[in-house]
């Protein structure tokens, strides 16, 4: 049907293909911006000249220059780049919604748990307020504020915990030294980790597309709160591995600069409040569950494939 087109900025990513994956499956016809060309591509400069493709219904921005990446310090203009890979992307996608003759029905954007401040005690659900008092509470602040979206298009956020998957994010990250047996704890481990696994979160992407009432923030994050310790734990047990080595977190912050480190030196106690009211039903709501499936070192063919 040629009115079921979706357009994904970073769809080339570690969510933005998976979820690719799950749209074209279900029978739309998925179109990616991204820099570089390729047959299903197109740039963001002809995004900003012709706007979006004909018969799009569909919406979703993942894009963003990662943070995590170690090979690139913590400096003035790759904090720019960080900054403005989200923001501007977003408005961009936000900019050629609006100016359509033939608007599609929803916007969907993904940022992160990230807007909310860190803290050992507070609890947040989507109805809580963002303080934007860090790097990253501000960065979503202002992030989330380019989404805006004339009415009737739909305008949904997602604000996601750290996506377990076997081919990109944290697991990615962690995963040699974890196969190794050299993996631990980060600092105390007793900070809270937000996480979803790959498979929900593009399904709740997916589910926020076909559903017409949902909108507004949903924290996409799975109900069961963990802290670092326990995920440490699931993931050396799903690897049949030990985990004897905690990274003390002075080394994160002399390595990484610890306005970067606290990505991985502090967490939120967040609850999908609102996902859950509307009925979304994870795949993965348990870590152990979630960790079992990306404790390989050879990827797997996707059942999606
Ligand atoms: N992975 C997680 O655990 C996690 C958790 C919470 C939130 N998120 C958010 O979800 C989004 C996607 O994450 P991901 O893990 O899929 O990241 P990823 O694998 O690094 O993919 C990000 C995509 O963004 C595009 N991109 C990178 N730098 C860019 C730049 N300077 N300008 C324009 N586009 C740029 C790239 O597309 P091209 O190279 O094709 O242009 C890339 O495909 C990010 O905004 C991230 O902050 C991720």
């Amino acid at each position: 049907m040629s009115t079921r087109k979706i357009l994904i900025g970073g769809g080339t990513g570690f969510i933005g293909r998976r979820l690719g994956e799950l749209l074209s499956k279900n029978g739309y016809d998925v179109k990616n911006v991204a820099r570089m060309p390729a047959t299903n591509n197109i740039s963001w400069s002809i995004l900003e000249a012709s706007g979006l493709p004909k018969n799009t219904c569909a919406v979703v921005n993942c894009a963003g220059q990662q943070f995590m990446d170690f090979t690139k310090a913590w400096s003035p203009g790759f904090k720019q780049n960080v900054q403005n890979s989200r923001v501007y992307t977003t408005k961009a996608l936000a900019k050629a919604i609006n100016k359509a003759q033939d608007k599609p029905k929803v916007y969907v954007v993904v940022t992160g748990v990230g807007a909310y401040e860190p803290s050992d005690s507070r609890r947040y659900d989507e109805g809580s307020s963002t303080t934007g008092s860090d790097f990253f509470s501000k960065l979503v602040i202002e992030w989330e504020k380019a989404a805006q979206v004339d009415p009737p298009v739909r305008l949904v956020i997602i604000r996601s915990g750290a996506v377990i998957g076997r081919s990109g994010g944290m697991i990615k990250n962690m995963f040699i030294p974890f196969y190794f047996g050299l993996g631990g704890r980060i600092g105390s481990g007793e900070q809270f980790l937000p996480w979803i696994h790959l498979d929900d979160l593009t399904r709740l992407i997916h589910f926020a597309i076909e559903n017409d009432h949902v909108k507004g923030v949903l924290n996409g994050v799975a109900p069961q709160v963990i802290t670092n310790k326990d995920f440490t734990k699931s993931f050396a047990k799903a690897l049949k591995r030990p985990a004897l080595f905690p990274v003390p977190e002075t080394i994160l912050n002399f390595l990484f600069n610890p306005e970067r480190a606290m990505i991985m030196t502090k967490g939120q106690h967040v609850i999908p409040k609102r996902v859950q009211d509307y009925g979304f039903e994870y795949k993965y709501s348990n870590i152990d569950e979630a960790c079992k499936e990306v404790a390989h070192l050879f990827p797997k063919k996707h059942p999606l494939e």
